[in-house]
């Protein structure tokens, strides 16, 4: 994928009120659906109370599909700028990609994701820097 539309939130929020769209924020991925509405299987209100805003938590309270993560890449516009992103892990447990019929998509399923894995370094160093130090 090249580089995505950068967005800053007031944008999203001013297209939705300034140029009849509804646009969203889902984990700092900016979405157009308006021509998504009438398609939308949970009902384009929804969709419309939730114009302008992050939608991040209540898209994943709903437990929306693989096909529905496959189907908001078509919709996907942009992404928010970098000094606004919330930088959300998604919920624990959280795994579109799981699908037995298809285990090509497990590839999606998230491992111990990088903070962790800097975290550890970090007390590892820490704890080699004060055995010398005690030594
Ligand atoms: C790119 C954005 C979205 C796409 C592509 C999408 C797609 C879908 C699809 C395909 C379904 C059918 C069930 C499934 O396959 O999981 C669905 C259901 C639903 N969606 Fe979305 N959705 C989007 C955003 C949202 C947002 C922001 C909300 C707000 C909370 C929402 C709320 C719902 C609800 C309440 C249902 C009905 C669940 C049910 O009947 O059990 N969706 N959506």
């Amino acid at each position: 994928m090249g580089e995505l539309k950068q967005y800053t939130v007031q944008d999203v929020k001013s297209a939705n009120d300034d140029r009849m769209r509804t646009m969203l924020i889902i984990y700092d991925k900016v979405y157009d659906l308006t021509d998504f509405l009438n398609e939308h299987p949970g009902g384009e209100e929804i969709l419309l109370d939730h114009g302008g805003k992050d939608a991040s938590e209540d898209f994943d309270d709903v437990g929306h599909s693989t096909d529905a993560h496959e189907l908001m890449e078509k919709y996907l516009v942009g992404e928010i700028v970098e000094s606004e992103r919330r930088n959300l892990t998604k919920k624990s447990g959280w795994k579109p990609g799981y699908n037995s019929t298809n285990p090509e998509k497990e590839k999606y399923v998230q491992g111990p994701g990088t903070p962790f894995v800097a975290f550890a370094g970090a007390v590892i160093l820490a704890a080699i820097a004060l055995f010398y130090f005690f030594n």
